[in-house]
């Protein structure tokens, strides 16, 4: 299947996941394209525009042609992902981003996409990893679709912080136990008919398994999603502009020191699917 059209050249990066477009400014900011361009993210997962001089104005006006933009605090569309804490309060809380997941897996419903744009980045470090998961599904022995069809995973920020801190203190516990988790489903049938699996740093413990075999199932399944060929490794340039379908796949930051002034810009689409 050729996703190409005229106006937008798509350059896969690997069989399974990732694809450069290759278009122009203009072309991006009319929305001509737009629908074409979330077809195209569902089937490669990721995409990302190079040399384009996309600037936050245009990042937001891109991101309104493609679906409807979640804020966070006050940022009107443009939000600051840099582990450096005089940058972003939430600095600690982002640490997690080194490891797999996805992103909004707390919110009712996960984000549609998230757009990435490289603003400054670490001489060392900082690449960027995406997996599918939508292939990842697609190619697990039936076995395992079987024994995972109805199993649901509940997600907490507190367990993602574990990665981040190993040994928290009681207070730094009770302190992300403030935020509500979240049961989903690990496998999502989309409307679609699509399925993609839902894991990562948040997925706490499998509903129902006793902990060793809930703790063994969600690295078997990571693992399976994360090998070679469902995962593309972007290296950035700066300027350049990432947009990932997050609802199909995961993604993790690899290590960067915090003072290394990596900083990118970032735009959330809100989710349009309910999980069941
Ligand atoms: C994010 C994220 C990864 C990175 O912004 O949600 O996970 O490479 N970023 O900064
Ligand atoms: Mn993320």
């Amino acid at each position: 299947m050729t996703l190409s059209s005229a106006q937008v050249e798509v350059r896969d990066l690997t069989p399974r996941i990732g694809s450069e477009l290759v278009t122009d400014l203009d072309t991006l900011l009319s929305g001509r394209e737009a629908a074409n361009i979330r077809a195209i993210l569902e089937q490669r997962g990721v995409v990302y525009f190079r040399g384009l001089q996309i600037s936050d104005e245009h990042q937001v006006a891109i991101a309104r042609t493609l679906g409807t933009i979640v804020g966070n605090e006050g940022d009107e569309g443009i939000y600051k992902i840099s582990l450096d804490a005089s940058v972003n309060q939430r600095a600690k809380y982002l640490k997690g981003s080194l490891f797999w997941h996805f992103d909004g897996s707390l919110q009712p419903y996960p984000n549609l996409a998230t757009l990435l744009k490289a603003v400054q980045l670490s001489d060392t470090g900082g690449d960027t990893e995406f997996c599918n998961t939508y292939a990842a599904y697609d190619d697990l022995p039936q076995s395992d679709k079987d024994l995972i069809a109805d199993l649901r995973v509940v997600h907490s920020a507190e367990h993602s912080q574990y990665y981040v801190e190993p040994e928290m203190s009681y207070d730094e516990v009770a302190f992300w136990q403030q935020s509500p988790t979240k049961a989903c489903p690990i496998v999502w049938t989309h409307q679609s008919g699509r399925k993609s699996l839902l894991l990562g740093a948040t997925a706490d413990y499998v509903v129902g398994y006793p902990v060793e075999e809930s703790r063994a199932l969600l690295a078997r399944l990571r693992d399976w999603s994360t090998q070679p060929q469902y995962v593309y490794r972007h290296q950035w340039e700066v300027g350049d502009l990432i947009i990932w379908d997050n609802t199909g796949t995961m993604h993790r930051a690899m290590p960067y020191a915090a003072d290394s002034g990596r900083l990118m810009h970032r735009t959330i689409l809100a989710g349009e699917e309910p999980l069941q």
